[in-house]
């Protein structure tokens, strides 16, 4: 793909690198033409290569990778006591012991005004690179550079929702890039920039399997699919990313030829022992399996009468030898309920089933938690479950792909709403328990943990439909890395990366993303209550869509009052499952929030919130504001025409219009059942169908 279609179509995302202009540190960028390395590793070289490419294209020449350290300043770069004498002569013991495993040190070395880059890995030293990119690209001085980083959480993981036959689960942005016609693709090349974009952001893990894992490829793990899955391995492994596979529970039966799967079994044990050594066989780093087990009609341990902690420690026993780990889904739910029970509630099935099982999972499983008891609704409150195991690996799941917030035909960045997650205090362990220290290991001391987030990639030429929207996968990279960066920030190193430095499109970019989550909200279902989706697709409004079905995502709308009473004294009680204050604020209507007031209660109409407004006024009031807003965005929008590419601006453009309309068919929707429902007309007398 040739660089002019590029800037026209996003392909190259955050690494366009757009030329530097004279007078804008071109000089003193001139300076670094030379890359020095001289270690013989494949991610070091990658390194190199990026460091060269991407210099090469912010000044427009050529920048050569050497190993003669002599003759002026260069950009070196390598592993401490590797070799490379600038950087075992610039990085002494202090700086070396604060560079954990993937951390790195850049640094400007006096003598020879050469910008050094040191690690204790090579994917150290990978990050350093993209690091020292990411400066250059936003154009940023580069003399006197004292960096140390290291990333906070341990894994930082991407989940591909892809299928054999190149469909993508809740994809909205074409077809699988790995996937293709029931065979793994062969071309690799889009899998190789792929693995650069995740690599850049700080990414180090990914599973490119579905976790609805069916036939096709639960064979994954045989001769017949092995050899090709370690291709797509090796690609990765260029990047120091480690490859994942999604597993189906029920494979010893499937392809084994066992007649149970029972994981007290001892042949299926064995089956499992036998199976993981093939795995490593073919690769040697693999990074383990991802298990969705008893979920929305999944096989799992329940069969066997056992629990999602025998059904694990099976699997981590057999990956135990090569180090790999379990990654076990909490997305455990009874998904055949009935709307006249009042007691099952959805929200509290994962604490219920895996809290009583702490202390029991082998130390090389980790149970893999979405932020939210639900699942990735615009609004919900913080899973209880994360933080409640106080021996037991944890990490969080987000959805990068925008499944339940507009598909990426609307705009929604999320960044802010994963902050607010992590920011979240739990109080599991009292004052200071946030959930971005659950996550990262750090409050309970766990051997592992970290982020993992569903892609939102296709083979779609900017790669997530939406061009906007790759500030979803970038931000979610970047937040993996350092929880501590601001929405902001994180907004507007992408916007400089991808539409280079014009201060008007950084402003307007700007107000764009980080309006967009609350636009969205505005418009779509009210005050936490979730859902209100059309079944199954899960795109546009559809406020009956699931009352009554067996999925357990209610409403419970009728005329006297909305929401759903989760409250000990009351309801489900599932407000019980947060620590301290958390519980009392959420047990309360007086102090729960507005935001999710109709996740904790069922309220009258009539009812004031904190606002001052009536939750039926605040639904008309937000619902015609959204469009409002949405309309804004729009508006905002076209007066970049002219500033970014026109093809891009075009994209862009018609997505806005197409929000816009959507935006205002939820209004009335919404705005009109409720309308019926309660009978109280809009104080502000606005047309209502
Ligand atoms: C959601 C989504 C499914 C997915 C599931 C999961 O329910 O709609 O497509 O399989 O989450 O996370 O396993």
């Amino acid at each position: 793909m040739s660089d002019t279609t590029t800037q026209q179509t996003g392909y190259q995302a955050w690494l366009e690198f757009h030329p530097v202009a004279p007078g804008e540190r071109y000089d003193q960028y001139l300076a670094y033409s030379r890359i020095v390395c001289t270690e013989e590793d494949e991610v070091i070289h990658t390194a190199a290569q990026e460091l060269s490419h991407g210099i090469g294209k912010l000044l427009g020449r050529a920048i050569s990778v050497s190993e003669n350290v002599e003759g002026g300043a260069v950009i070196a770069l390598g592993t401490f006591g590797g070799g490379n004498a600038l950087v075992d002569r610039t990085f002494g013991d202090e700086t070396r012991s604060v560079i954990k495993p993937e951390g790195f040190a850049i640094k400007s070395d006096p003598a020879s005004g050469s910008i050094v880059i040191g690690a204790s890995s090579a994917s150290g030293v990978l990050y350093g690179a993209f690091h020292l990119l990411r400066l250059l690209s936003t154009k940023q001085a580069v003399n006197g550079l004292d960096v140390i980083e290291n990333p906070v959480n341990m894994l930082r993981m991407i989940n591909q929702w892809d299928n054999i036959d190149g469909s993508i689960e809740r994809g909205y942005a074409g077809k699988s890039i790995f996937f293709d016609n029931n065979r793994i693709t062969t071309d690799l090349t889009r899998v190789r920039d792929y693995a650069r974009l995740l690599a850049s952001s700080g990414l180090n893990a990914i599973s490119i399997n579905n976790v609805n894992v069916h036939q096709w490829e639960t064979k994954f793990l045989t001769g017949e699919y092995l050899p090709e899955v370690a291709k797509v391995a090796g690609v990765f492994r260029s990047f120091g990313i480690k490859l994942f596979l999604s597993v189906n529970y029920a494979s010893p039966l499937e392809i084994g030829g066992l007649s149970t799967a029972d994981p007290l079994d001892p042949a299926v044990r064995e089956w499992w022992r036998v199976k993981a050594a093939e795995v490593y066989a073919a690769i040697p780093d693999f990074g383990g399996f991802l298990v969705k087990a008893d979920s929305e009609n999944r096989p799992g341990p329940f069969t066997y009468d056992r629990d999602h902690a025998d059904g694990s420690n099976m699997l981590a026993e057999a990956l135990k030898p090569f180090g790999g780990i379990v990654i076990w889904r909490c997305f455990v739910y009874n998904c055949k309920q009935d709307w006249r029970d009042r007691v099952t509630d959805r929200a509290r099935a994962a604490y219920d089933h895996f809290k009583p099982l702490d202390g029991r999972f082998m130390d090389n499983v980790i149970l893999q938690v979405k932020n939210g008891p639900m699942d990735f609704q615009v609004r919900e409150p913080v899973s209880p479950l994360i933080g409640a195991m106080e021996t037991t690996n944890q990490m969080i799941e987000f959805q990068i792909t925008q499944e339940y917030t507009g598909q990426q035909r609307h705009l929604c960045y999320l960044v802010p709403q994963w902050k607010e997650v992590l920011d979240f205090e739990t109080y599991a362990k009292g004052e200071g328990s946030s959930i971005k220290r659950i996550v990262d290991g750090s409050l309970h001391g766990n051997r592992f943990s970290g982020f993992a987030a569903v892609s939102n990639i296709g083979n779609d030429v900017n790669w997530t439909g939406h061009l906007l929207a790759q500030a979803n996968l970038y931000g979610y990279g970047r937040l993996a890395w350092n929880p501590e960066l601001s929405a902001e920030a994180i907004a507007e190193e992408w916007i400089r990366l991808t539409f280079g430095g014009d201060e008007k499109i950084v402003s307007v970019v700007m107000s764009m993303l980080m309006e967009s989550w609350s636009i969205y909200e505005a418009y779509t279902a009210p005050l936490g209550v979730g859902w209100m989706v059309s079944p199954d697709h899960h795109y546009g409004p559809n406020v009956d869509g699931y009352e009554y079905s067996k999925w357990g995502t209610y409403h419970f709308a009728d005329c006297h009052g909305i929401g759903v009473d989760r409250t000990k004294a009351t309801g489900t009680g599932y407000a019980a499952q947060y620590k301290g204050a958390n519980y009392e604020t959420y047990e309360s209507v007086e102090s729960c929030p507005d935001e999710l007031l109709l996740f904790f209660h069922h309220v009258p109409y009539t009812h004031v919130l904190h606002s001052g407004q009536t939750v039926i006024q605040h639904i008309y009031n937000t619902h015609f504001e959204g469009v409002e807003r949405a309309e804004q965005l729009a508006v905002e929008w076209a007066g970049l025409k002219g500033s970014v590419g026109e093809l891009v601006h075009k994209h862009v453009a018609d997505r806005l219009a197409e929000q816009a309309a959507h935006a205002r068919e939820w209004r009335d929707m919404i705005n009109t059942y409720f309308f019926r429902k309660s009978g109280i007309a809009d104080a502000l007398g606005r047309t209502i169908y």
